[in-house]
């Protein structure tokens, strides 16, 4: 079976890009997440991929928010996932708190939306007894991300057997839910990273937003025939 691949534009891409990408992907072990404002236009061309938003409020439903986008607003848009807990959020916000990510984690299992969320060596913190609960009960609607921090953006990818226990641990500890890593994932580096049996996927950064490097991690996805 495919590994999952998630792609993360950040904040990057173009209407153009999204044309483009409309029109090459349909794979069903992909799931791209856009710019909230790339989410619509994707879906009005291309109704098979599966989309994620790369945040959702820590407010539920409607309100007096400014500026906020509320999971279920993303569910009624036609999303089916969002990333949650990203490090770069937690680095320009403080409105990323572990509290908050998870009042983020408990409006988007609300909502009907599946969540991917990010952890990193210190996912002590988050995940604590009471997110393990929280877990537990999400049937099925949380993958978490293992994304080490100084290899997000940087080339530097640990080392595998490093990455395999780690993940390992965290799916002790989280009854073996579903685990990607992100983290300078490419094109090159993609099937060694499948290749360990402890990892669901791959969460993809800066490689996702070119054509060919996509479609050879897509590739590196399936198993080797
Ligand atoms: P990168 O980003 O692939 O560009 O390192 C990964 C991520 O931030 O999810």
């Amino acid at each position: 079976m495919s590994k999952l691949v998630v792609a993360n534009w950040k904040m990057n891409g173009s209407i153009d890009l999204v044309d483009e990408f409309a029109k090459t992907f349909t794979a069903d072990n992909l799931i791209l997440g856009l710019p909230t404002i790339f989410l619509s236009p994707f879906r009005n061309r291309n109704s098979i991929l599966k989309l994620a938003a790369q945040d959702c409020s820590m407010f539920q439903g409607f309100g007096a928010h400014t500026g906020e986008i509320s999971a279920r607003m993303l569910r009624e848009s036609g999303i089916e996932y969002v990333i949650l807990g990203h490090s770069e959020r937690r680095s320009i916000s403080n409105l990323d708190s572990t509290e908050n990510i998870l009042q983020k984690l408990s409006n988007a299992m609300d909502a009907g939306l599946s969540s991917i969320l990010c952890i990193d060596e210190n996912f002590d913190q988050l995940i604590d007894e009471k997110t393990t609960d929280l877990l537990r009960n999400s049937l099925g609607k949380v993958i978490l991300a293992f994304e080490p921090v100084s290899a997000i953006g940087t080339g530097i990818v640990p080392n595998l057997s490093d990455i395999r226990e780690t993940v390992s641990k965290i799916k002790e500890k989280c009854d073996g839910i579903n685990t990607l890593y992100g983290g300078s994932v490419n094109s090159i580096n993609a099937r060694e990273i499948m290749d360990i049996p402890e990892i669901d996927g791959v969460l993809v950064g800066g490689a996702s937003l070119k054509i060919p490097e996509l479609t050879a991690i897509l590739q590196a996805s399936s198993p080797a025939v």
